[in-house]
């Protein structure tokens, strides 16, 4: 065990500390309060998004090269803090250590990505219809940006939001989720201690109803949101109402396709990787597995051999597959959602009948269920996942496609006919052939569908449409 941390606010270059109203304890181990956790109030998201305001032309002054050599040296403190960070990532969210340390890493790659994209960031020069003149687009900053990030990658995601708003030019008011706040301010701290221009990136801490007063602050230029769909909503209205440019990433009901002919062992491992690892807390989860009806039970005997020899247990241990869920009270939302199903079908292995201590949840498995009820349409956000049986693939594309999200969608394949139909007709923003639904690159766009996304694609070099304005100025030289 080690001791309780106490955290501050980040405003204008310089912690704020106020008395703490949050705890968050160890999903692992409940004895360990790990953080206390102040909340910000009104007034001083009101002070952060004016220091960020502030701090807009120091970091413009401070030049391309600069800023790319800080946004550099970030990821080189995170890279080189990798085991101290993913200790503190593990304990406060039970996220295993692997998991952890991977997740450090690829937030190190984020900075290092968007270092490059800071002198990268050119604009274009037409001739003008009008001989003499020429036109000139810029790729100007969008300003002030308010980040409201989750806790399921808790540096991954506010590293993908606060890079690039960097790298365009733009400062930063960032609302990390209260269930991951330890990790937030460590990453807060690496991120001051850079030498950015004070208030250029500032943190308020707290819980719902401090992301409500950030999304609606007056002087926030655009939001960036990753969390719960009825959350994003909250924030689409807000942003609509005013004319905030705004950006959400919500849930998922991901489908994994699984046909005759795919290599099955390959099958076993996407669904097994997509449906529990993480404990199913990522938003690309799967939670519909689509199975041909030609092997569906051979697949899920496989299936179910494998996901019940997951080792659940200690997230610090190299062996643990299946760490805690974030919270008690999570996992005992992700238990009402798993008796609601239990009220119709029996799960093949896990559900209410194993009972596990703290804030672990087995890995869980139904078989036929409806897929008009609560399984086949409704993000559970915990391992739990269901085995929809399809005679062909047109049925298995109508399924996949009958839900309102559209965030990541699988197919298991050899089929090359079937993979151009699946990238034809599945309704998802990304698309995986043979690899599990979960997991996606730093340097390709990210965003789904429907009810899943909203506004343009973040990471990777599509990030810039989110950051910057477009400005185009004609002129002619007398
Ligand atoms: C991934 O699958 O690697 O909250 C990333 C989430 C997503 C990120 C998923 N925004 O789970």
């Amino acid at each position: 065990m080690t001791d309780t941390l106490d955290l501050a606010h980040h405003v204008g270059g310089a912690d704020v500390p106020a008395p703490a109203v949050l705890e968050q304890c160890n999903p692992a181990a409940p004895d360990d309060l790990v953080v206390r956790t102040p909340e910000a109030d009104l007034g001083l998201v009101q002070e952060a998004v004016s220091a960020a305001r502030r701090a807009l032309s120091p970091l413009d002054r401070a030049g391309v090269e600069a800023r790319a050599d800080t946004l550099a040296s970030i990821a080189r403190a995170l890279a080189a803090q990798a085991d101290d960070l993913a200790l503190l990532v593990t304990r406060e969210t039970g996220k295993t250590l692997t998991d952890a340390k991977g997740e450090v890493l690829r937030s190190a790659r984020i900075f290092e990505f968007f270092a490059g994209e800071t002198i990268r960031n050119v604009g274009e020069r037409f001739a003008s219809t009008r001989p003499g003149a020429m036109v000139e687009v810029e790729r100007a900053p969008v300003g002030v940006v308010a980040a409201v990030t989750p806790w399921n990658f808790p540096m991954a995601i506010p590293a993908w939001k606060i890079a690039p708003a960097l790298a365009f030019g733009d400062t930063v008011v960032w609302k990390p989720s209260e269930l991951s706040s330890a990790t937030a301010a460590a990453l807060m701290r690496l991120i001051a201690a850079s030498g950015l221009p004070a208030g250029a990136v500032n943190m308020v801490l707290g819980g719902g109803s401090t992301g409500a007063a950030l999304s609606a602050a007056p002087g926030v230029d655009a939001i960036t949101f990753t969390g719960s769909g009825a959350a994003g909503a909250a924030v689409r209205r807000e942003a609509m109402e005013r004319g905030v440019r705004v950006q959400l990433e919500m849930g998922g009901v991901n489908g994994l396709i699984v046909m005759d002919d795919a290599d099955l062992d390959n099958a076993v491992d996407c669904a097994l990787n997509g449906a529990f690892f993480a404990a199913g807390q990522r938003c690309t989860a799967t939670s519909r597995i689509i199975v041909h009806e030609a092997i569906a039970e051979r697949f899920t005997a496989a299936l179910s051999a494998r996901a019940q020899a997951l080792p659940i247990g200690d997230p610090r241990d190299p062996k643990t597959v299946i760490g805690p869920l974030i919270a008690p009270r999570h996992k005992a939302r992700v238990a009402e959602q798993v008796r609601v199903i239990e009220n119709a079908i029996s799960p093949r292995f896990g559900g209410s009948a194993v009972e596990l201590p703290f804030a672990f949840y087995p890995p869980t498995l139904f078989c036929d269920a409806d897929p008009k009820g609560p399984l086949g349409q409704e993000e559970i956000f915990g391992p739990v996942a269901g085995v929809f049986q399809t005679p062909d693939l047109d049925a298995a594309l109508a399924l996949l496609n009958g839900v309102p999200y559209g965030l990541s969608a699988g197919i298991c394949t050899r089929s090359l006919a079937s993979t151009e139909a699946f990238k034809r007709s599945a309704q998802a923003g990304m698309l995986m052939i043979n690899l599990p639904t979960a997991g996606v690159d730093y340097h390709a766009p990210f965003g789904g569908l429907g009810a899943s996304s909203y506004g343009p694609r973040e990471q990777g070099r599509a990030a810039r449409e989110f950051y910057t304005v477009v400005r185009t100025a004609y002129q002619k030289p007398l």
